[in-house]
């Protein structure tokens, strides 16, 4: 039996201006995964999340989330998907003025009428599931980065997502922190029942964690995989990215007019 899609998007495409940035995306995201998406700083990564939670509309195709299209939902029909979906992105900073324990509660504050003591109980179990209980009165500046971050994760639980998206997850971690990270969020995936997409570029890491691996270049799925069959790959494009090589078919320059004109050795001198 295969599983229900959770997300599906067909011939996804996006522009800002006449400059277009996806151009044709075809993905399919099955419940209960750790999807990585991958690819070079500006390809459209953060883009694809931002049409995948309806913050922003295709220029073609569609996003479907539990098979529905994204771009079509009234306002409050939007309101209440994106209810399921919880988005890090740059693995939101937490609130610098409230502890812990209040930056767990927010939402659950904002957008329920439970009881405070009902609350307390769900706050206490989110941060025992990031392993933080202890912390719950700690003040923001307190923690170190790693455990900011799982504050964080356990404040993207709260309102219990189905779909969680975090946006570059690793940045800036110690090595052990991004260990710890990468291996929480495919816990929490697990023992949550949920799905989750990572979007980074560090391949390494998230090869670790992730059921299946989508890169895109130039707009589109450049290619896509199991992490055994991305390790294993002799595809150019993803022999470069998960080697880290400096040349390959990923091109270093983002397009630019002429070298020679930028540097004003060319055209009129008059
Ligand atoms: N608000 C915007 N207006 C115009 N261009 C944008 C805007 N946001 C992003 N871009 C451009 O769209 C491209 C894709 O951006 P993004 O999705 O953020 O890439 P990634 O997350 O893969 O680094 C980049 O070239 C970026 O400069
Ligand atoms: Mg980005």
């Amino acid at each position: 039996m295969t599983p229900e899609a959770l997300i599906e998007t067909k011939d996804l495409g996006f522009s800002y201006g006449d400059r277009s940035i996806l151009k044709g995306i075809d993905i399919t995201m099955s419940r209960g995964k750790v999807i990585a998406i991958m690819g070079g700083s500006g390809s459209g990564k953060t883009t694809l999340l931002r049409l995948i939670g309806g913050a922003i509309r295709p220029s073609s195709g569609y996003v479907k989330f539990a098979g529905k299209i994204v771009h079509e939902q009234k306002r409050d029909e939007l309101f209440q998907m994106r209810r399921k979906m919880s988005m890090l992105f740059q693995f939101g900073a937490l609130f610098t003025d409230l502890s812990v324990f209040d930056n767990v509660a927010f939402q659950m504050r904002e957008h329920t009428d439970l009881p405070e003591s009902m609350i307390r109980d769900l706050v206490l179990m989110k941060l025992q599931a990031v392993g933080l209980r202890g912390a719950h009165d700690l003040m923001p500046a307190e923690l170190s980065g790693g455990m900011a971050r799982r504050v964080a994760l356990a404040r993207s639980i709260a309102l219990d997502p189905v779909l969680i998206m975090y946006d570059e997850p690793f940045t800036g971690l110690d090595p052990i922190s991004l260990t710890v990270i990468g291996n929480l969020i495919r816990r929490l995936t697990d023992a949550l029942g949920m799905t989750s997409i990572v979007v980074t570029h560090d391949v390494q890491e998230s090869l670790k964690i992730v059921d299946y691996v989508y890169f895109i270049a130039d707009g589109v799925i450049a290619a896509h995989g199991t992490p055994d069959e991305v390790r294993g790959s002799v595809a150019p494009f993803v022999h470069q990215f998960v080697h880290g090589e400096e040349d390959g078919p990923v091109s270093f320059h983002y397009p630019a007019q002429a070298y020679a004109r930028d540097l004003k050795l060319e055209g009129s001198f008059a």
